[in-house]
């Protein structure tokens, strides 16, 4: 935490190198010596009002986490499901060279894609059998239905909510639900995909134990064979998972 506590240096070097050591130590301020008070106190006033914003800003992403925890909540199968995707998917942003603002967007993202669920019954999201056509047709309203309520988010979630509505897009047009096709599904949204069944695959369920990691990359592979998820994005998890 002690991060996001603002610091300024009273310093007597003036040279930039030293200046620009200190930043990349953490420091936010510089003052030089000897200093005057007003100067200081007027800095720390600022430096405050950019802590507050930093706290609304965690506060904010903390308010996301308990939206996603209703859902995990009600989907007996996704205990940790979503903070385990969002860390992975961040992970993989960052190795594949997204920018900082990406790779949180997709984090938020990941801890937000299936927040739709929230308007599918629980008794289609738990039904430990095969489903109906129709029961079918109501899950696969979520990514839309979880765009739709984080749209009003739009200025502070940015890319995430692409992430969130398509996390079930496939390469070769057969995802759902806008059936976009290769470059059309964003790079974040790829990751997504992948991280999204990887951990499925990887989790124990009530019903079955979870594959090993080894298992799963093979299963995911094959689906990039086929053209459905990114081979990129999987050579990248397999090198990131150890295998
Ligand atoms: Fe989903």
């Amino acid at each position: 935490a002690l991060r996001l506590i603002p610091v300024i240096m009273v310093t007597g070097m003036q040279e930039t190198g030293a200046r620009i050591k200190g930043i990349d130590a953490g420091a936010d301020d510089f003052i030089g010596k000897p200093f005057n008070m007003v100067e200081l106190m007027a800095r720390t006033k600022s430096l405050i009002k950019v802590k507050a914003l930093n706290d609304n800003l965690i506060d904010f992403e903390n308010v996301l986490i308990s939206l996603a925890n209703v859902v995990e909540a009600k989907d007996a199968y996704t205990e940790g499901h979503t903070q385990r995707v969002a860390n992975m998917a961040g992970m993989l942003a960052r190795k594949m060279g997204l920018s900082t603002q990406e790779t949180k967007a997709i984090r938020l993202g990941g801890i937000l894609h299936d927040i739709g669920k929230i308007g599918v019954a629980d008794s289609v999201l738990n039904k430990p059998g095969a489903l109906t056509p129709e029961e079918w047709e109501s899950i696969k309203l979520h990514p839309k239905t979880g765009y739709n309520i984080c749209l009003p988010l739009k200025k502070m979630l940015g890319s995430a909510l692409d992430v969130i509505r398509h996390h079930h897009e496939k390469l070769d047009g057969t995802g759902y639900p806008d059936g976009l096709k290769g470059e059309e599904i964003s790079l974040s949204s790829r990751i997504m995909a992948v991280v999204d069944i990887y951990d499925a695959l990887v989790t124990d369920r009530p019903y079955r134990k979870g594959m090993s990691e080894e298992k799963a990359l093979k299963i995911i592979s094959r689906e990039a064979d086929e053209g459905k998820l990114d081979k990129e994005v999987i050579t990248n998890l397999t090198e990131a998972v150890g295998g």
